[in-house]
């Protein structure tokens, strides 16, 4: 099973819920099964290591983010990856619009899939340090749903 998560940036919100995807598919003997990547609809972070707030945060929390680069989501991983997880309602608009039909990636809204609190992870970026904390809760939460799935589909 494949499964990409997609924000705007890939240096926030995908990159820590791809580190914390892949400790929690560790911890469930399963991260040989699963392939796991993220990537951002925007191209102006290519490249780069995850932000240093957000490598900081994932730290403490024991996700090591350090090896991550961000990458720009293509028409190609429609077809490399069986789930696409949007962050939030923008990035799964524009994902849509990517989109080249006949896919064989289901796309959907990532809390919204497993029916948390909210809909969207909001984008910590421009705000302060509770802002990436409140990511991990969120993406912490939704991992292991997506778990309990990955186990039933494999
Ligand atoms: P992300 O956060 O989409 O969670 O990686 C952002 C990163 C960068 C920018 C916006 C959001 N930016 O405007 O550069």
């Amino acid at each position: 099973m494949r499964v990409l998560f997609v924000c705007l940036g890939n240096i926030c919100r995908s990159p820590t819920a791809e580190g914390v995807l892949r400790h929690k598919l560790r911890e469930a003997g399963l991260l040989e099964q699963v392939q796991v990547d993220s990537a951002g609809t925007g191209d102006w972070h290519v490249g780069k290591a995850p932000d240093a707030r957000t490598r900081v945060a994932a730290q403490r929390r024991g996700y090591d983010l350090s090896q991550l680069r961000a990458r720009q989501v293509s028409v190609e991983d429609f077809g490399g990856f069986d789930l696409i997880l949007a962050m939030d309602e923008s990035n799964l608009a524009n994902l849509r619009s990517l989109n080249p039909g006949k896919s064989v990636a289901e796309v959907d809204l990532f809390l919204r899939r497993y029916q948390l609190q909210l809909d969207e992870v909001p984008d910590p970026y421009y705000g302060g340090e509770d802002g990436f904390e409140a990511v991990l809760d969120l993406v912490e939460q939704a991992c292991d749903a997506l778990i309990l799935e990955i186990k039933g589909r494999l």
